[in-house]
C-alpha cells in the first residue's frame, strides 16, 4: 500500500506510458493520478491488439477498478479530455480538479506558429501560452467549464484520503527531466518542472508521503523539437540502428543518441529517485523481445542493465521488452 511516482529521465517519450500502464494493471491502485504540463505529453500504450495514443488521461485508464484523475497543476484542453474519457471507455471513473487550466482556441493558435513553434519546436498543443496565462492570472479554470462539471473534484483532498485508508496510489509524471522549466536546457524546454517534486506539486502530495519514486530511461536516447543533445547521430545512424521514432502528439521524427549516463545520473540526483526502469531493450538488443524473466535476457543486454545499475548506483527494477503492457521484466522486491 504506497504512492509511486513515475517520471522521465530524460526528454519525455522515454516509454512511462506503457511502464504506468503495466504497474496500473500489476499494483492495481485505487486511483492513477496524472502531473504535469498538458496535453503536450503524449503517450503510446498497446494491449493486446490494441493501441491507445493519450495526451490528457493518465495512462492508467487500462485497468477499469483505477479511477484517473488530473491535478490541479495540469492544464486541461477540454475536446481533448472528454474525446479521451469517451474513446477510452473511462466514463464514470475520470475525474479533474476544479482548478485545472483551461486551454482554449487562442493558445492552440499562438503556439503553432511563430517563436514557439520555430524557436522552441513546441507541440502546438497550446500548453505554454495556458500555462502563461496562468502565471498572469487570467487563464480560465475548469470549474468554469460547464461540460466539464461532472467530472469535477478536489483531486489533492481524494488523494490524501487514499492514502490515509491505506490504498495504492500511481502518480503519472509527463515529459522528461531535461524539459523542465527549472532544470532543464533552458529556453528549449516545456512550461512547467517536471521533475518528481513538480510532479507532486501538481496534484497537491507533499514529498513525505511518496514510498517509491521511479525514474525511466529508454535504451538510447531521443529528443523531439529542438535544443542541444550530445552525440546526436545523424537520421541515416539513427534508422541504421532501429532507433527511428515519431512523435505520438506531433508525428515528428525524434532525435535520436546513445544512452547519456550524465543526464541520467541528474536525473536521479533531482527526483530522488530510488528506482530505475529500462524501456525498448528489445529495440537495442532484438533478442530481448518479449522477455519476462532476467535469465532470458543475452550477455549483451545483462551487461548493459548491469553497467547502468554499477555507474547509476540505483536497482533497475522493470525492465521494457516489447510494446506491449505486459512485455516487461518486474524485479520489484
Ligand atoms: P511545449 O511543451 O509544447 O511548449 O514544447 C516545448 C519543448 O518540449 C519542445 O521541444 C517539445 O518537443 C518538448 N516536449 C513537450 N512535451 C513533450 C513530450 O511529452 N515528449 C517529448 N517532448 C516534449
Ligand atoms: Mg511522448
Amino acid at each position: 500500500m504506497s504512492a509511486t511516482i513515475v517520471v522521465g529521465g530524460f526528454f519525455g517519450d522515454e516509454g512511462k506510458g506503457k511502464i504506468i500502464s503495466y504497474l496500473a494493471k500489476k499494483d492495481n491502485p485505487s486511483i492513477v493520478v496524472r502531473g504535469g504540463a498538458g496535453p503536450n505529453a503524449g503517450h503510446t500504450i498497446k494491449d493486446g491488439d490494441k493501441t491507445f495514443k493519450v495526451r490528457m488521461l493518465p495512462s492508467g485508464f487500462l485497468n477499469k477498478d483505477s479511477k484517473v484523475m488530473i491535478g490541479p497543476g495540469v492544464v486541461v484542453n477540454p475536446d481533448v479530455f472528454l474525446k479521451e474519457v469517451n474513446d477510452f471507455g473511462a466514463e464514470g471513473r475520470s475525474f479533474l480538479d476544479n482548478h485545472c487550466g483551461i486551454i482554449e482556441q487562442h493558445h492552440l493558435d499562438s503556439d503553432s506558429h511563430g517563436r514557439l513553434k520555430e524557436k522552441i519546436g513546441s507541440t502546438g498543443s497550446g500548453t505554454g501560452p495556458a500555462n502563461a496565462e496562468r502565471a498572469m492570472r487570467t487563464l480560465k479554470m475548469a470549474k468554469e467549464i460547464e461540460s466539464l462539471e461532472k467530472y469535477l473534484i478536489d483531486v489533492s483532498l481524494e488523494i490524501n484520503t487514499a492514502l490515509d485508508r491505506n490504498e495504492n496510489v500511481l502518480i503519472e509524471g509527463t515529459q522528461g527531466t531535461h524539459l523542465s522549466l527549472w532544470h532543464g536546457t533552458y529556453p528549449f524546454v516545456t512550461t512547467k518542472d517536471v521533475t518528481a517534486s513538480g510532479i507532486c506539486a501538481d496534484i497537491g502530495v507533499g514529498p513525505k508521503r511518496i514510498d517509491d519514486v521511479i525514474v525511466v530511461f529508454k535504451s538510447y536516447l531521443t529528443r523531439v523539437g529542438t535544443g542541444p543533445m550530445t552525440g546526436e547521430l545523424s537520421p541515416e545512424e539513427t534508422s541504421e540502428k532501429g532507433w527511428e521514432e515519431f512523435g505520438t502528439v506531433t508525428g515528428r521524427l525524434r532525435r535520436a543518441a546513445e544512452f547519456d549516463f550524465e543526464l541520467a545520473s541528474r536525473a536521479i540526483m533531482l527526483s530522488s529517485a530510488n528506482q530505475i526502469s529500462i524501456t525498448k531493450l528489445d529495440v537495442r538488443f532484438p533478442s530481448c523481445a518479449g522477455a519476462q524473466a532476467i535469465e532470458e535476457l543475452d550477455s549483451d543486454a545483462k551487461s548493459f542493465i548491469k553497467k547502468i545499475e554499477e555507474k547509476l548506483r540505483v536497482p533497475v527494477t522493470l525492465i521494457g521488452t516489447g510494446a506491449g503492457v505486459d512485455d516487461i521484466i518486474d524485479l520489484r522486491r
